[in-house]
């Protein structure tokens, strides 16, 4: 059944688990994560950002999951609106079906600095009002992404702000994210705790210390019923990363986020964790190995069904590592 981030989301609080949320685009995806989640007995949280709504189409997207939630019945379905960017794209979010929302007023579209506090309480608070009244949960966010190593911050356009940031910068101030929750009535609160979006998030291996637990910790004691959301979590495995350079992909040496780190971000309170790099990296090197190990190969299904078993091992994989496995 199709519910909203609040219903999951309290119950994963409630047994102390993490539930990934991955990007879907399109038929495939869909299908990875609902077979993964039926392997694994674990509720979904399938999101949309404003790119793949309108890859896809509103009216695909929409019957592509209430097929995933004819089709999976025992698997509880969050759809979920990635990265709002105005009260428009929310409410049309809403129209076309989806449970909950993320409004992300952390920057303001031509922002300069990572910080208009008053913009972000406004907008969000806007989005919660009319959310709230029709049953749907809403996201918001708080800080600015950016890597701790590098101190590059990243606007919300995925390109980065001149110069280097402070760790101030980056990372989300405790004592605001309790006026804003209690401004926003948000329900579940995106922090800035030293993840970046894509793959280029660390450019050594990671000490173990790549996330600000300890600021995690500290966001949770005050806020203990606002689930906090981490974005940019991808793990960018060097196995995959080898595999997609195998055939052909150019990628820099990069690491992405530990999962030994994201399970002592859920120990601390974080509720939802945001993946897409993985999966659009295990599908691209599946189709380059089918593709240039069979070069006479044309019919799309005999490389989608590799790319789509791709994606199918990492969500299960995620979803036992976060601990929604066998809580469907
Ligand atoms: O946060 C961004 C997600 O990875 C979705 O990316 O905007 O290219 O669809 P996208
Ligand atoms: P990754 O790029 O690390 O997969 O993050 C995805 C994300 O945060 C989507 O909102
Ligand atoms: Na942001
Ligand atoms: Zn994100």
């Amino acid at each position: 059944a199709l519910i909203s981030l609040r219903q999951l989301l309290d119950h994963a609080a409630e047994n102390n688990y993490g539930v990934a949320a991955f990007n879907v685009n399109n038929l495939e995806q869909i299908q990875a994560i609902m077979e993964a989640a039926k392997e694994t007995n674990s509720p979904v949280i399938l999101q949309a950002s404003r790119g793949a709504r309108s890859y896809t189409n509103d009216v695909f997207l929409r019957h592509l999951i209430l097929g995933a939630v004819e089709l999976y019945p025992d698997i509880p379905v969050v759809m979920h609106q990635d990265h709002g960017n105005s009260l428009q794209t929310c409410l049309s979010a809403i129209r076309n079906g989806f449970t909950s929302v993320m409004m992300d007023g952390s920057l303001k579209e031509d922002a300069k600095t990572p910080s208009d506090f008053e913009y972000n309480v406004r907008i969000t608070a806007d989005v919660v009002r009319i959310a709230h009244s029709m049953g749907i949960s809403v996201e918001g966010e708080l800080g600015c992404l950016g890597s701790l190593e590098t101190g590059k911050g990243e606007k919300e356009d995925g390109h980065g702000f001149e110069g280097t940031l402070s760790h101030d910068q980056l990372l989300t101030d405790p004592v605001e994210a309790a006026q804003f929750v209690e401004l926003t009535k948000v329900d579940a609160l995106a922090i800035a705790i030293g993840t970046s979006h894509g793959a280029y998030k660390f450019t050594k291996k990671p000490d173990g210390k790549t996330l600000a637990i300890d600021r995690i910790r500290e966001i949770h004691r005050r806020l203990p019923n606002t689930h906090l959301v981490m974005h940019g979590s991808s793990s960018v495995p060097q196995e995959l990363q080898a595999e997609f350079r195998k055939y052909g992909g150019e990628m820099k040496e990069t690491w992405g986020v530990p999962v030994e780190e994201i399970q002592e971000g859920i120990k601390n309170g974080v509720r939802k964790i945001n993946v897409d790099t993985d999966n659009r990296l295990a599908m691209t090197a599946a189709i380059r190995k089918l593709l240039s190990t069979n070069p006479s190969e044309f019919d799309l299904r005999k490389y989608m069904v590799p790319a789509r078993d791709a994606m199918k091992k990492v969500c299960a994989q995620r979803m036992v590592e976060f601990g929604q496995a066998g809580q469907a």
